[in-house]
């Protein structure tokens, strides 16, 4: 390709990235936006020609680089919306947080109760279900927003969290179709996927010993049997390992739901703390090996096999 084809086209490139930035600004802070538009156009434009016909491609590129963050710049980040009259009850409702949520076992999906199953789809799936419908029609009218705290697990496959997973899998698809539906209606629907913390459930020991105790009570002789106690108490012991390691600062989940509260153009979905965004890249674009590898690496760290796993392995050694 020759060197002016070549310049031409890394200049459209950079034009490009950092005008369609500033459009994203302009339109996510203005509402008449066409004129604001046509002049930032001009801005990038004039930069463009000044730089590629006075300096030499390489300087020429750095400068128009530095021109286009600092004119992107100018465009002020979008502000929030007021908040004055969004919280009233008597007047309206401007926003709905679907915040309760229970997780009632750790553990593996064959070992899992179905009153676990059950518990969490009552509470995140049919509980959040039931207060959405009903405080819906006044965020409708308000054309406000809808908020609500589902999990990672409920986009990807952990292991050890089939029943809290499966409910908030239906949830996020519950809330994903209502997001499409009230566009209509002018409702935005956000999602907050936190990573885990330390909060009133997961730091909660005797809750955890007390669903511990009544799995033991409750699962079928032939499962103790294959699977073994002691399988069961490492995982219960891993749990009480991965709790301990959650972090305590619950900001980035509540700027996150402040945001999609108050934002005029809130995201659809906020990955609220540490390496939440990094594992749904992991699990939608790398290989199913990778993603596979990747979660088993994170959550099965158990060093104790299934009692009818380890008396398998025996047999096969002694033959
Ligand atoms: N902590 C984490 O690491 C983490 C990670 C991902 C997602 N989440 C999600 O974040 C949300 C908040 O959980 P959290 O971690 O903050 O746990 P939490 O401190 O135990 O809070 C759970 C909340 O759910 C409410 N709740 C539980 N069962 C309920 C029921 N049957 N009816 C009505 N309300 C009920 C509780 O109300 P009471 O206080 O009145 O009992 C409490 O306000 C949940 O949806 C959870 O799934 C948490």
């Amino acid at each position: 390709m020759e060197e002016s084809a070549l310049s031409f086209w890394m200049y459209l490139g950079v034009m490009s990235v950092f005008f369609g930035g500033t459009v994203k600004r302009i339109l996510a802070s203005e509402r008449s936006s066409a004129p604001t538009l046509l002049v930032y156009s001009a801005l990038f434009l004039l930069m463009e020609r000044l730089c590629s016909f006075c300096l030499p491609t390489c300087v020429g590129l750095g400068v128009f680089c530095a021109a286009c963050w600092l004119i992107m710049g100018t465009v002020a980040a979008a502000k929030p919306l007021p908040v004055e009259g969004k919280a009233v009850f008597i007047t309206g409702l401007w926003g709905l947080v679907n915040n309760a949520g229970v997780c009632v076992n750790f553990g593996d999906a064959e070992l899992s109760l179905m009153s676990n199953y059950r518990g969490c789809m009552e509470v995140n799936f049919f509980g959040t279900l039931e207060v959405t419908k009903t405080f819906l029609p006044l965020v409708r009218q308000s054309q406000g927003r809808l908020v609500t705290i589902s999990s990672p697990s409920g986009e990807q496959p952990f292991p050890c969290l089939a029943a809290y997973g499966a409910s908030k899998a239906a949830l996020n698809l519950f809330v994903n179709t209502l997001r499409h539906e009230l566009k209509l209606w002018d409702v935005k629907i956000s999602i907050i996927l936190p990573s885990s913390y330390k909060t009133g459930q997961s730091r909660n020991v005797e809750y955890w010993e007390e669903q511990y105790k009544h799995l033991i009570e409750n699962l079928p002789l032939s499962l103790m049997e294959e699977y073994g106690e002691e399988y069961l108490l490492e995982t219960k012991k891993l749990f009480f390992q991965f709790a301990e390691t959650a972090t305590e600062d619950l900001s980035p989940v509540t700027n996150s739901i402040a945001e999609a509260l108050l934002s005029r153009q809130p995201k659809v979905r906020y990955y609220a703390g540490q390496g939440v965004g990094l594992m749904y890249f992991i699990h939608c674009y790398l290989p199913v090996s990778i993603s596979d590898r990747f979660l088993q690496k994170l959550f099965m760290k158990k060093s104790v096999l299934p009692r009818a796993l380890q008396k398998r392995n025996n047999n096969n050694k002694k033959k």
